[in-house]
């Protein structure tokens, strides 16, 4: 379903120099670092948002790079942070992102898991930070990408609301969904099916389980 190769984006140094990897339908790629590695800066190549300066990505056969559409029909793309209007409600936020009514939406099961019609009628800015979560899942799903691309997405919630987002993305790759994902939290780590480590700009792939305080000393 993915295939990046050589992928590489310099701002004044060089943060990505040669990133390569394949993901498969139903697998969760997780990518570990240090803070300032570069984790974010691929994810935002890899959902479109920013430019690379080399190489190619793939979904599902189709270039990606330079080519909006191919980005639009695969990725759906949850930010660090979240992506939303405050002074707008939640259900507002979400007829921005969508291309269906917001009844259509709210209808389908990916979208009612998320459990979001509680409060689909308040105000962004008085929402939790797992609702808002939550909510910035729902805009990324709303294309029923095949791809789902988080940068961190538990970070910042209570136990619960991770809980809830970690049963959801088990439930997305089980239903052949593909993720990839940037975490540092041990849950989110054991969801992956695969883990690389990004360092000096290159993807290195961590063999077998290593428990945290290995992981910590690998980034
Ligand atoms: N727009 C930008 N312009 C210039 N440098 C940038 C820009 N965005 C990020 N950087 C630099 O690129 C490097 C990688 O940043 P990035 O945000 O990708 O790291 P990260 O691995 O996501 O870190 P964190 O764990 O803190 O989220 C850092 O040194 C950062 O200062
Ligand atoms: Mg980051």
């Amino acid at each position: 379903m993915i295939r990046a190769e050589h992928i590489s984006k310099k701002y004044k140094s060089m943060v990505l120099k040669d990133i390569t990897f394949t993901a498969q339908k139903g697998e969760c790629i997780g990518i570990l670092g240090a803070n300032g590695s570069g984790k974010t800066t691929l994810l935002t190549v890899m959902a479109g948002v920013r430019r690379a300066d080399g190489g190619r990505l793939y979904y599902n056969d189709e270039q990606a790079l330079g080519r909006s559409r191919v980005f639009r029909k695969y990725t759906g793309y949850v930010p660090q942070t979240d992506p939303l209007i405050e002074e707008l409600s939640a259900g507002d936020n979400l007829r921005l992102w969508s291309s269906v009514s917001l009844k259509e939406l709210l209808g389908r099961e990916e979208i009612r898991a998320l459990g979001i019609e509680d409060y689909i009628n308040k105000r962004v800015s008085r929402l939790s930070g797992g609702m808002k979560r939550r909510l910035s899942i729902a805009a990324a799903l709303s294309s029923s990408p095949p791809v789902l691309i988080l940068d961190e997405p538990g970070t910042g919630l209570d136990l619960k609301a991770r809980a809830e987002t970690a049963d959801y993305i088990r439930s997305y790759i089980a239903s052949g969904g593909t993720v990839v994902m940037t975490t540092h939290i041990e849950t989110e780590i054991e969801l992956c099916t695969r883990l690389y480590i990004i360092k000096d700009g290159v993807l290195v792939p961590v063999e077998g389980k290593p428990d945290v305080s290995e992981l910590s000393r690998l980034i």
